[in-house]
């Protein structure tokens, strides 16, 4: 009977022991939750004061975005892995003590044939006369970059051969990027290609910073006599070193976060040259400049500029301006993207 009672006051007791102590809870809870919050305003006004002083130093010191391997967990040497099956890894040596990892994709019908060959199989197909393509990619990343696989497979299915290396201090290859050298690389691969590839085309396609590279070693093969039979320049940028205030746009450049996306973090940033508007008055070969109108980094005006200097040097039936609707959504990397790009190329190569 007692037992049954004393069970019986039971639950309304416990309800009300629950009551009351969920009371308490809340009660107590004000106070630490207010001081959380308060130490939380206090942390982040902290953090904000700390970022807008010393952050942007501390990421430029910590991040050097050449050595940012992006994507990550690709591994370098087994571009199968990206779909790429009639591609090759290599390494060349451009310079003393600089190993270059270079991919080669061959023309996309031969995929079959290219099944486990190796090196001296690609160097051989490279004089089947298919026209050859070395691809200089933009700042940041490695040659396994989905927009630079992506104009890779466009060319390959083009029927075209694309070599696509890395840098001096990009991806797996060694050394320290500097302007110098990354032309050195690039005219280095140029000369490789053209002693095995005979009488095939051999174009050139700068994309981003590498369309700083790809006038710079231009200019270093007209002052050896030769000329690029073709140059295709994606999204290109024009020298950081124009005359700042006569030029509209040059405000984007110093004041612009992105600054460091274009020059790797090593380079002191006055050494930092790429003078393409200059070199485009010594360069002798059909250009093809291809912009994305809404380019977040390199506004689409620079490649107006650069195709007018283009035009003067040598005429609008050499140089070609294809600009990409702002609303394709294509930004800096996206023009691999396009339906009509495949069309635009054969187009060009055709001209050649
Ligand atoms: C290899 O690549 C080609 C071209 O992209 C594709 O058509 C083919 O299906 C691929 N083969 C294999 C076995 O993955
Ligand atoms: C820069 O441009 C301004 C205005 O066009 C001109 O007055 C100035 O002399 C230029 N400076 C240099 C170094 O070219």
């Amino acid at each position: 009977m007692k037992r049954r009672l004393v069970k019986q006051s039971d639950p309304s007791s416990a309800a009300r022991d629950v009551q009351r102590s969920a009371r308490a809870q809340r009660k107590e809870g004000t106070r630490p939750r207010w001081w959380l919050k308060g130490g939380l305003l206090a942390l982040f006004v902290v953090f904000m004061l700390f970022s807008l002083k010393v952050l942007p130093e501390l990421i430029q010191h910590f991040v050097s975005t050449h050595r940012v391997r992006l994507p990550f967990f690709v591994d370098l040497s087994q571009p199968a892995d990206l779909a790429l099956n009639h591609t090759i890894n290599m390494y060349l040596t451009s310079e003393e003590g600089i190993s270059l990892g270079i991919w080669h994709t061959v023309p996309e019908s031969q995929w079959k044939e290219a099944q486990g060959k190796d090196l001296a199989w690609y160097e051989n197909a490279l004089n089947d006369r298919n026209p050859v393509f070395i691809y200089l990619h933009g700042n940041t990343g490695t040659r396994a970059a989905p927009h630079r696989v992506g104009v890779a497979k466009v060319l390959s299915a083009l029927g075209y051969h694309v070599l696509v290396p890395d840098y001096r201090g990009f991806g797996d290859s060694t050394g320290e990027p500097t302007e110098a050298g990354l032309t050195t690389d690039a005219l280095y691969l140029y000369n490789w290609v053209k002693v095995r590839c005979g009488n095939s085309l051999v174009v050139i396609w700068g994309h981003s910073l590498g369309t700083g590279v790809a006038t710079n070693t231009a200019v270093k093969l007209i002052e050896q006599g030769v000329v690029f039979d073709g140059i295709i320049l994606e999204n290109a940028f024009n020298s950081i070193r124009q005359n700042i205030s006569a030029n509209p746009f040059s405000w984007y450049y110093w004041k612009f976060p992105g600054m460091e996306y274009f020059f790797p973090e090593p380079w002191a940033k006055n050494k930092v040259a790429f003078p393409t508007e200059e070199n485009l008055k010594k360069i002798r070969s059909p250009i093809l400049f291809l912009h994305t109108e809404d380019d977040h980094l390199v506004p689409i005006q620079f490649a107006h500029k650069l195709y007018e200097a283009a035009v003067i040097a040598q005429n609008a039936e050499r140089v070609k301006m294809v600009p990409f609707d702002g609303s394709l959504g294509y930004l800096h990397n996206g023009i691999y993207r396009d339906p009509h790009l495949p069309d635009i190329i054969k187009k060009f190569v055709m001209s050649l």
